[in-house]
């Protein structure tokens, strides 16, 4: 009889076993392919840059002649003169520009700011509402409780108002909202007149709280007020940038090159642009960024409120980096390359689970070579005991989106330092983003040296609160040259009139030729 001898039961367990470490190996390279798929997603090349940075400079010009075909606006802000460092006096300065909102009491002398605040998280309904009037009544409300709190009732009060929105400027108190961005969307407001908005809603809030005599002197942007801010210490100060949670940049523009410019001039021929720069790629036409762009960006801009809009900013700024990681990781956990074996998805399925904080965190871990943070955000997922590999892709798509976001800022500041052409320029600059992550400037600014060439030297300067003291600097200068008229309305509510000395809209007055050492402006970052 023949038989058919049967391997042994120590064949047959060698067997699996080795059948299970091929498919545990192919599952892992596969995993290890879609890691690596997603982290190239986010890589742009030098001639991408050097592309946009292009695309950037055809746009600057479009949008100083002809705004209405221009992404890029533009957008004059009629502060022409930057600080001659030495405003004195209180000053209120109002700043809504992200979901929180502050009121801030500024004592400036001699360039030296002294700050008291108030801030104030907006509550979501006012946030996404249909009645613009009830976001206007509740920071007029927090003003007049702030007028009350610091006493300043009875007080002729100057006030420069932070707006950090799309804004179409006809005078530096009128100001048309030309959109809405960053998560607001506030119906009855885009078209209309901000400054009035909010002096209609102090009427309304006034009764029976406040003598107040507040006059709202200037509307600017934050970036406006960083560049104002940190021009008060450094003359060569003439870009204005924030990265946080928007992103944007103003500069210093000669009238004469700004060809839309509606009226005469005298001196000063300058005026501060606010570029508005965060729409760049919006163009149905054009889709600059689009080669950039991944599927992460586009589902991004899909599930925000404003589709369609803001491409460039969407692609850098701090209200969107943390739900690039979210999204990188959600697709590869579905491809079961990243916590695996972990029950993550309800978690990773949430909206803004990750913020800029998480991406700061996990830059401190890159830097330092650990895990540290990523274990933190791992166990917040529910993952007690996170594998080494789970935690390093977390970090490297991290990596990656930062540094992709720093390029394409390098970009953009390198295309307005090849259009001021000075042979040194400062940047001041503010924003969570710039300032917290542990090596976002670090990579913005060695990317910026690439692209730009040699001669025209630049340096990045640390705006502390600028679009705060910004606003408060200009309603300085502002309140000195105007002289009060009359008042307007008896009873609870007083409202100044005034003369411009120079009946001009300008902040204009020569420059004192002493550098002041404001307090707004806490370190020179030398790179
Ligand atoms: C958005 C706004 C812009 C602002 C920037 C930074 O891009 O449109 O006005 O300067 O955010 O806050």
């Amino acid at each position: 009889m023949s038989s058919i001898t049967s391997p042994g039961v120590d064949d047959q367990q060698e067997e699996a076993a080795s059948r299970a470490r091929a498919e545990a190996d192919e599952t892992s390279e596969r995993g290890d392919m879609a890691v690596e798929q997603v982290l190239r997603m986010f890589d742009v090349a030098d001639e991408a840059l050097v592309q946009l940075k292009a695309d950037m400079q055809r746009e600057f010009e479009l949008g100083l002649s002809n705004e209405d075909a221009a992404t890029i606006k533009m957008l004059i802000t009629y502060v022409r003169e930057l600080s001659r460092g030495d405003e004195s006096g209180a000053y209120l300065a109002l700043d809504l520009g992200g979901t929180n909102f502050r009121v801030l009491l500024v004592e400036l002398n001699a360039g030296e700011a002294k700050v008291k605040s108030s801030v104030h998280e907006i509550p979501r309904e006012l946030l996404v509402t249909q009645n613009g009037r009830e976001l206007f009544d509740y920071i007029a409300l927090k003003l007049l409780e702030f007028v009350q709190q610091y006493k300043l009732r009875r007080k002729r009060i100057s006030l420069g108002f932070t707006f950090s929105f799309p804004c179409k400027q006809y005078g530096l108190t009128q100001s048309v909202l030309v959109k809405w961005c960053k998560g607001f969307k506030v119906g009855g407001v885009v078209g209309t007149d901000v400054v009035m908005q909010l002096k209609d809603a102090l009427k309304r809030q006034l009764s029976g709280l406040a003598e107040a005599y507040i006059d709202v002197v200037a509307v600017i942007n934050d970036t406006t007020g960083t560049l104002v801010a940190c021009a008060n210490t450094n003359r060569e100060c003439r870009i204005g940038l924030i990265v946080g949670t928007g992103y944007n940049a103003c500069y210093m523009e000669r009238i004469e090159k700004c060809e839309k410019w509606p009226a005469n001039y005298t001196n000063p021929k300058q005026v501060i642009i606010n570029c508005e720069w965060g729409a760049m790629g919006d163009n149905k036409q054009r889709r600059e960024l689009d080669k950039m762009r991944n599927e992460f960006d586009a589902l991004i801009d899909a599930q925000s409120v404003n589709p369609q809009n803001q491409t460039y900013e969407k692609m850098v700024s701090g209200m969107y980096i943390g739900e690039m990681l979210r999204l990188a990781m959600l697709k590869l956990h579905k491809e079961r390359a990243l916590f695996a074996n972990a029950s993550v998805l309800q978690k990773l399925q949430q909206k803004d689970v990750f913020s800029g904080k998480h991406m700061s965190a996990l830059g401190r871990d890159e830097l330092a070579n650990s895990t540290e943070e990523a274990t933190k955000i791992a166990k917040d997922l529910g993952v007690a005991n996170p594998a080494r590999r789970d935690l390093n892709i977390m970090v490297q798509i991290a990596s990656r989106i930062m540094h992709r976001s720093a390029h394409l800022v390098a970009a953009g500041i390198s295309a307005l330092l090849e259009r001021i052409r000075k042979p040194y320029t400062v940047i001041g600059y503010d924003g969570s983003v710039i300032k917290h992550h542990p090596y976002f400037l670090r990579r913005l600014v060695d990317k910026c040296t690439r692209l730009t060439p040699k001669e025209l030297r630049f340096e990045f300067m640390m705006s502390s609160d600028g679009s705060g003291i910004g606003a408060a600097v200009v309603a300085a200068a502002l309140h000195k040259e105007r002289t009060p008229l009359y008042v307007v309305r008896p009873g609870k509510v007083y409202e100044m009139q005034y003369v411009n000395v120079q009946r001009n809209a300008s902040l204009s007055s020569s420059r004192s030729e002493t550098t002041a050492a404001a307090s707004s402006v806490k370190s020179f970052n030398k790179p």
